[in-house]
């Protein structure tokens, strides 16, 4: 059928047709914000899991809530070795909002937001961002230059400042387990502040499975702080839904062997769903999508998740941090234990330790608990045993 009115949406933090099998989620988010505007207590969302499984593309649909809320809403993703910092792009992002607040007539508590910001950006160095924001001085601040006491402070105020509007500020962090330790900290520090003084502050992130243990060895309050979420495969319902109801709007159809057969390839996870259905409709000639195109799209789906989403973390891996890989594969999509894949490669867990640290900082592998390894993308396992195979 036509490309160009493909509705599949294959990609990372591509927005699908519909966002299936989340309202439980969606909900409660929107709960959460709504009780924060109106100064009750609410906690903050942080979801986890498995690349491909719809952490991006939930955190974007929190985002548009919050901001149909006349919530300020910053987004940013996190990264182990950033071009700019945090702090910075934070800094930069609210910096463009505070300056539409600036004007003449404001009331004090926004004069007292404002000052809190400019006063933080002329702290930690970043004073050209507090440039346009006019306030009179008395309303400056004045900060210790520690992120970890300023930064709290800092976002409570502005955040005290926007309730008169009945908005709010959320701040929304992708891949979050790589946030710097100390921006984390003073974050989760500012969650928690703005919840005892009930200002209206959501700090939401998505991340890794490691995400919840990172919290809480940063701030160990961090699980009375949040709902966490854990997004896996969808439920079956879910996972059909994803496929049909996108084609359905456009007026086709697929017969029912050939959607069984799209929902076996794809194993209900939210990514494989849009690569797989995406190749069948391309597939298809016409309505109804068959059993014949299934079968062709099943391979060119595989083709295009080995040639993207598996080969590009296979290409960033040494020839030493593969044979780490391959002996983790030994144990499917795993957990393997550090001390198994230790003894298949006839060394010891202490000699592995800095290849083992490489493959986490590219985020191809995550460490569940202590001890333990896992890939962070499903099928990477049987992916290598295909691509030895080939001799890739
Ligand atoms: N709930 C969902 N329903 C339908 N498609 C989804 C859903 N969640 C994610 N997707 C699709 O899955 C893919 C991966 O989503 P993304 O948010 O980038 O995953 P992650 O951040 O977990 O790696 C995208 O193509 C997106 O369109
Ligand atoms: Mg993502």
């Amino acid at each position: 059928m036509h490309p160009n009115t493909n509705p599949f949406t294959p990609g990372a933090g591509v927005t699908p047709a519909r966002l299936v099998g989340r309202d439980d989620l969606v909900e409660a988010f929107t709960i959460a914000v709504e009780r924060r505007s109106l100064s009750r207590p609410a906690n903050g969302m942080m979801v986890y899991g498995l690349r491909g499984t719809g952490k991006t593309v939930l955190l974007n649909h929190f985002a548009s809530i919050a901001g149909e809320r006349e919530w300020i809403v910053i987004q940013a993703e996190a990264a182990k070795n950033p071009t700019t910092s945090f702090l910075e792009r934070l800094s930069g992002k609210l910096s463009l909002h505070l300056r539409r607040l600036a004007q003449p007539s404001v009331s004090e508590r926004t004069k007292h937001a404002l000052g809190a910001f400019k006063g933080f950006t002329l702290e930690v160095g970043l004073g050209h961002f507090g440039v346009g924001i006019e306030i009179d001085p008395q309303y400056l601040r004045p900060y210790t230059g520690d992120i970890s006491l300023d930064m709290p402070d800092m976002l409570t105020t502005v955040a005290q400042a926007l309730q008169e509007r009945r908005g709010g500020l959320a701040i929304m962090v992708d891949e979050l387990q790589d946030l710097p330790r100390a921006e984390l900290s003073a974050l989760l520090m500012s969650a928690h502040e703005s919840n005892q003084m009930n200002a209206p502050f959501l700090l939401c992130g998505a991340g890794l499975p490691s995400l919840p243990r990172v919290l809480a060895e940063t701030k160990s309050y961090s699980e009375r702080l949040f709902d966490f979420a854990r997004l896996d495969v969808l439920d079956p319902a879910s996972a059909r839904r994803v496929l049909v109801e996108p084609v359905e709007e456009l007026g086709e159809k697929w017969d029912d062997a050939g959607l069984q057969y799209i929902l076996d390839s794809a194993q209900r996870y939210p990514y494989f769903l849009q690569v797989f259905g995406k190749a069948a409709w391309d597939t298809a000639a016409m309505s109804p999508i068959g059993l014949d195109d299934a079968k062709v799209a099943r391979s060119v789906g595989f083709d295009v998740l080995d040639q993207g989403f598996f080969l590009v973390r296979w290409e960033r891996a040494t020839k030493a941090e593969r044979l780490y890989l391959r002996a983790m594969a030994v144990d499917g999509d795993g957990p393997s234990a550090v001390s198994d894949v230790a003894t298949r490669r006839h060394t010891s867990v202490q000699s592995l330790g800095p290849t083992r640290a490489r493959l986490i900082s590219k985020g191809i592998v995550y460490s569940p608990t202590h001890g333990e390894i896992q890939f962070t993308v499903p099928g990477m396992a049987t992916f290598i045993k295909r691509a030895d195979e080939r001799g890739w």
